[in-house]
């Protein structure tokens, strides 16, 4: 059953705005079997363009590590494989087995698959990617904004870290989020290089907005 537009947009308020990470979750094991069709249906090329800022920002780099951090059914695997056509290494992460399910029977080599929920560090050595990317996990109930400092501990000096987030979200995230990574950029950890608003779903009549953040790791 793939859904209207609108029962699609319900399923998706109830993800975002579950009271809890585990309901969040219980929700998204319910919906992982429609969940690339009902994403596809309604416009959903965050992973896309955030894989264009990755083709755009490693022209002339050397990249043979990258991490899909909340990576679902491995969209954003999809993008690089297919758009960018890079062909190293890709290990994907995400608490939901379902998901990671789903993502492991696409076909796009994916080297490791790890089940972790996401609270701080992550279960990957320090510095063993060249470019961490998460694309639509960033918001309330789902990576918390704390966990940045821990994430971004797995690229090495001079990598890339490509992520979204929702221009509007409940519960200040979104200036939690900012203001950790001003403070991050203060302390000269991190560099912005770029910053762009895209339309989150495109082919619904009332428009979402999301922050493609790219930024290099000092
Ligand atoms: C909106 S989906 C985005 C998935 C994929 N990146 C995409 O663009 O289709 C959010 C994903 O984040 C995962 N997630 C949410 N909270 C998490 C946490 N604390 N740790 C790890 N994964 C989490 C969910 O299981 C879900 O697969």
């Amino acid at each position: 059953m793939s859904g209207t537009r609108s029962d699609i947009i319900k399923v998706i308020d109830g993800v975002v705005h579950a009271e809890s990470g585990e309901k969040s979750q219980k929700c998204y094991d319910n919906w992982t079997k429609n969940y690339d069709v009902n994403l596809t249906n309604i416009g959903y090329f965050l992973p896309k363009r955030a894989v264009e800022s990755f083709t755009n920002y490693t022209k002339q780099v050397n990249i043979e590590k990258v991490l899909d951090v909340g990576a679902g059914t491995g969209f954003v695997g999809q993008y690089l494989r297919k758009d960018a056509k890079y062909e190293g290494v890709i290990d994907i992460l995400d608490a939901n087995m379902e998901m990671l399910h789903l993502a492991s029977k696409k076909d796009l080599n994916f080297r490791n698959i790890i089940r972790h929920w996401i609270e701080g560090e992550l279960p990957v050595r320090d510095e063993s990617y060249d470019v961490m990317m998460c694309v639509g996990s960033f918001i309330p109930n789902h990576v918390p904004v704390t966990s940045l400092p821990g994430i971004f501990k797995c690229v090495r000096k001079g990598g890339l870290l490509i992520f979204t987030t929702r221009v509007e979200t409940t519960e200040s995230y979104k200036q939690e989020f900012d203001e950790l990574l001003a403070s991050m950029e203060r302390d000269s950890a991190i560099k912005r290089l770029e910053m762009k608003e895209v339309v989150h779903f495109e082919n619904v009549e009332k428009k979402i907005n999301s922050a493609i953040y790219v930024y290099q790791k000092l």
